[in-house]
């Protein structure tokens, strides 16, 4: 099995960014949904964090329809650059990666995983969920989009030979730290904004509430 951060981190957050970089859109349905749900708390989200940013794209969308601060952790020095260059408003954007988040000193309002936690190596996963906890407020909020299959099932990583994808309900591991509720759960696909029938295609945004 491949260290899947230390893929990330060398070469295939690089080019996961070089694949994707023409299909970057400034405006996402699934973030305006995400946006929509929080809008009745728009005056207590001030800061957001978002790990996996990638090209930093879906972080400027939320901190422009919530007028917050933004901050991007994400492996891909190219995406960090792009997104540092083209969304420096109100966001910034650091390399790292999501299992060793310690050098960040603050908590954020809003804690936001987009399409990260299916690549975070299993032995580590752990980590990244505790480390995520300890950065969201208590009486904030942390929101998830991800996989979501109706059980947990592993798929090659096409892209990398040796790495993985990993599917499983995330939202559920932070529910079951027994602080968290689940608020918003929207399934949805990459082919049409609605529930897929094929498990292997099904997508959720879930949005939790850290109990205060
Ligand atoms: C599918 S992309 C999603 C990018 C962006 N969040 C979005 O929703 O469009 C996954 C991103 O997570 C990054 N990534 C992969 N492993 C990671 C890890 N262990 N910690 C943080 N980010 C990671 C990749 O480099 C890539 O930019």
């Amino acid at each position: 099995m491949k260290n899947q951060e230390l893929a990330f981190t060398s070469n295939e957050g690089d080019n996961w960014f070089i694949r994707n970089k023409s299909k970057i859109k400034e405006n996402s349905a699934e973030i305006s949904l995400l946006c929509n749900w929080l809008m009745p708390y728009q005056n207590q989200i001030d800061t957001i964090l978002e790990i996996g940013s990638g090209p930093g794209n879906k972080l400027a969308q939320i901190c422009w329809q919530l007028n917050a601060m933004g901050w991007g952790v994400e492996p891909s020095k190219k995406a960090v650059d792009f997104a540092n260059k083209n969304y420096n408003k109100n966001c910034k954007f650091t390399l790292a990666t999501a299992d060793n988040l310690s050098f960040i000193n603050i908590t954020f309002d809003l804690v936001h995983f987009g399409f990260c936690l299916y690549l975070v190596s299993r032995n580590k996963l752990n980590t990244v969920i505790e480390q995520a906890d300890k950065l969201v407020k208590p009486g904030k909020f942390l929101s998830i989009i991800d996989f979501d299959p109706r059980t947990s099932f592993e798929n090659d990583y096409i892209h990398f030979e040796g790495l993985k994808s990993y599917k499983t309900n995330y939202y559920k591991m932070f529910c079951d730290l027994g602080n968290y509720s689940l608020i918003n759960k929207f399934s949805f696909s990459e082919k049409s904004f609605c529930f897929s029938k094929k498990e292997d295609d099904r997508i959720c945004l879930s949005l939790l509430y850290k109990e205060n």
